[in-house]
């Protein structure tokens, strides 16, 4: 049964100032799949508990790796670069989540028979040839031309090293390549648009395979050489200020409160939407800055503010908020004068056309926006919008951000909201309605 929930009052003053939100997905899934190819015992706390990591955490088991974990305390028993076992006509299931199958692909060399992945519905209509592409390079092979999941994978035991380029500014094709360079046999290189830099900063901190990267002109260089041992190695998981966002907004735009969010991931490569809210006119700040394992770890503190003032924002910094953008359109919605954004056609190829769904949620909010070419998107913001109608958000592909920023809309803006498929957050941050509950909103 699709639950949904339903809201029709807004939160002002929160009952709480000071949270914490789930730990990173991006760090999680990536701990996961790289420690099943390190040489013993891995372990990491704060890992996320969401059925996106789920989905790698059965992979990983279904190729013969051993998990124990416990109270958000996980330990995967690595097995080698060549360490895992392939049963006869192995199916695997990455369930919704594009940063598994793309980043598990390339470990499903060294199998004599085809291995099958799958996934959800959303999932199957995503574009694998992004990684297709390169993988072939490296020597794996595809037994039909499809680009979309269910694919049938293999590759030999030793691949060939390539050299790439990766022109969308994605960080799954980046890290695909890089997942493959460990078992190609020399150097493999990679030009890519900037992404998120968290594989790079694993393997050379945790991992300690030395990874070359510098950045001339627009683009980022990687170089890697395959075949070196991974020795095991600890990590603890920071919040994932994807999750963060969507409190960062309902402060923003509650109008009484303040808050903390302790604990977050604030890696330069991923704060595009603080530094976009920030060019709004928000006063959003980090506190407590820290370092770890090469990542930037901050508190977050924001202040309620709805003074703020439309963009026209330079598409250079769409990557790093890539997840963030239905959010900046929410806050867009109220600014004062026009907001423009360029060049996002990767969102429509997320979980659900999200740019797509961002115009005609705003739509429904009698928001004026317009897509502008085909991979933009125009919004007039008005200061005193107030939402006094009911609004239904369903048939969204059950995409985690759509649910969850529908839910901060009807949280701070008003109107009688039902909002369907209340288990789809559950991929990404599954104490995302119970933190908002202990602030205090009225959700039923
Ligand atoms: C992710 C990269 C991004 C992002 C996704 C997680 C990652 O995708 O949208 O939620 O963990 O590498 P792309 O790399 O395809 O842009």
């Amino acid at each position: 049964m699709k639950k949904k929930i339903l809201i029709n009052q807004t939160i002002t003053n929160f009952k709480k100032k000071i949270i914490t939100v789930d730990g990173d997905k991006s760090l999680s899934i990536r701990f996961v799949l790289f420690s099943s190819l390190s040489q013993g015992k891995c372990s990491a706390t704060n890992l996320l508990n969401s059925e996106d990591v789920h989905s790698a955490i059965n992979i990983i088991k279904r190729l013969g790796i051993k998990i124990k974990s416990k109270n958000k305390k996980c330990e995967i028993f690595g097995n080698g670069l060549f360490g895992y076992k392939f049963k006869k006509n192995l199916i695997l299931n990455a369930g919704n989540s594009g940063t598994t199958a793309r980043l598990m692909l390339p470990l499903l060399n060294n199998s004599t028979d085809w291995i099958k992945i799958t996934g959800d519905q959303s999932l199957r209509k995503r574009d694998m040839s992004r990684i297709i592409k390169p993988l072939r390079l490296f020597g794996f092979k595809f037994k039909n031309n499809s680009e979309r999941l269910p694919l049938l994978i293999k590759g030999p035991k030793i691949l060939k090293p390539i050299s790439f380029t990766e022109n969308l500014g994605s960080a799954q094709c980046k890290s695909a390549i890089m997942i493959a360079a460990l078992k190609a046999k020399g150097k493999t290189k990679i030009k890519c648009l900037p992404s998120r830099n968290h594989s790079e900063l694993m393997f050379n901190n945790l991992m300690k395979i030395s990874t070359k990267i510098y950045k001339k002109n627009n683009y980022e260089f990687i170089e890697l050489n395959g075949l070196k041992e991974i020795k095991p190695f600890k990590y603890k998981i920071p919040g994932d200020i994807s999750s963060a966002s969507f409190f960062v907004v309902l402060t923003l735009l509650s109008k009484k409160s303040s808050l903390i969010i302790k604990n977050v991931n604030t890696n330069p490569s991923r704060i595009g939407v603080i530094k976009i809210l920030n060019m709004m006119g928000s006063k959003i700040k980090f506190l407590n800055k820290k370092n770890y394992k090469g990542e930037k770890i901050s508190d977050i503190y924001i202040e309620p503010n709805r003074n703020l003032k439309g963009i026209k924002l330079n598409s250079k910094i769409n990557s790093s908020a890539i997840d963030e953008f239905l959010l900046i359109f929410l806050v867009a919605s109220i600014c004062k004068g026009i907001s423009i954004f360029n060049n996002l056609g990767e969102l429509n190829k997320k979980e659900s056309k999200r740019l797509d769904w961002g115009i005609k949620i705003l739509k429904m909010m009698g928001v004026k926006v317009k897509k502008i070419r085909s991979d933009g998107i125009k919004i007039w913001g008005n200061p005193k919008l107030e939402l006094k109608k009911s609004y239904v958000i369903k048939n969204y592909l059950k995409d985690h951000r759509i649910f969850m920023v529908s839910t901060i809309a009807a949280l701070t803006l008003g109107g009688n909201w039902k909002i369907h498929d209340s288990d789809s957050f559950k991929t990404s941050f599954p104490n995302f309605l119970k933190i908002l509950k202990t602030l205090g909103a009225k959700i039923k």
